[in-house]
């Protein structure tokens, strides 16, 4: 990840979450209605879990210099999804395409082919590392 698409990303970040609490509901309420099957998985409360989103994206954007830092943090996020909150690797891959789409909704004039990306390069990036201690133990 250059330093171009760090920046693509905190420009475009920075637009799309002007309102949080909007932009966490519109991404629960689009993947539930595309994966309604993803439901269950999650508090019924969604209130706290939109938050936790957003919060930390906002974090994880303003450490992009950083990541390696983040990295062990990242892992055990993706344990925890495994062994508790069961969200397959495969589902990582609806929330992905569901959250970036929400983004570049909210991000409007400014969102391009280059910013979604970057998105999708960040992205990965975070779910292979959520992904890595997983793997190992399959
Ligand atoms: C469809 C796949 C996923 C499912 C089913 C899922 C489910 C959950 C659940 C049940 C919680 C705990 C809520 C609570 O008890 O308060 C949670 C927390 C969280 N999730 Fe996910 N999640 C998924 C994908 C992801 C992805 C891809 C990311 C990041 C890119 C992510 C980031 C977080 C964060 C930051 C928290 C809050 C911190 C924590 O509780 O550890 N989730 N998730």
């Amino acid at each position: 990840m250059n330093n171009q698409q760090k920046s693509l990303i905190a420009y475009s970040w920075h637009h799309a979450s002007k309102d949080p609490e909007k932009l966490g509901r519109q991404f629960y309420n689009k993947l539930f209605l595309r994966h309604p099957e993803l439901a269950p998985l999650f508090p019924k409360d969604l209130e706290a879990q939109q938050r936790k989103l957003m919060e930390s994206i906002s974090m994880l954007i303003l450490g992009l210099d950083e990541l390696d830092n983040m990295l062990e943090q990242i892992q055990e996020l993706g344990e925890r999804h495994h062994l508790v909150y069961q969200a397959k690797p495969e589902y990582y891959t609806l929330f992905g395409q569901v959250l970036i789409e929400t983004i570049a909704q909210a991000a409007n004039s400014h969102w391009s082919d280059e910013i979604e990306n970057a998105w999708q390069i960040i992205y990965q990036l975070v779910t292979n590392s959520m992904l890595m201690r997983i793997n190992k133990d399959l």
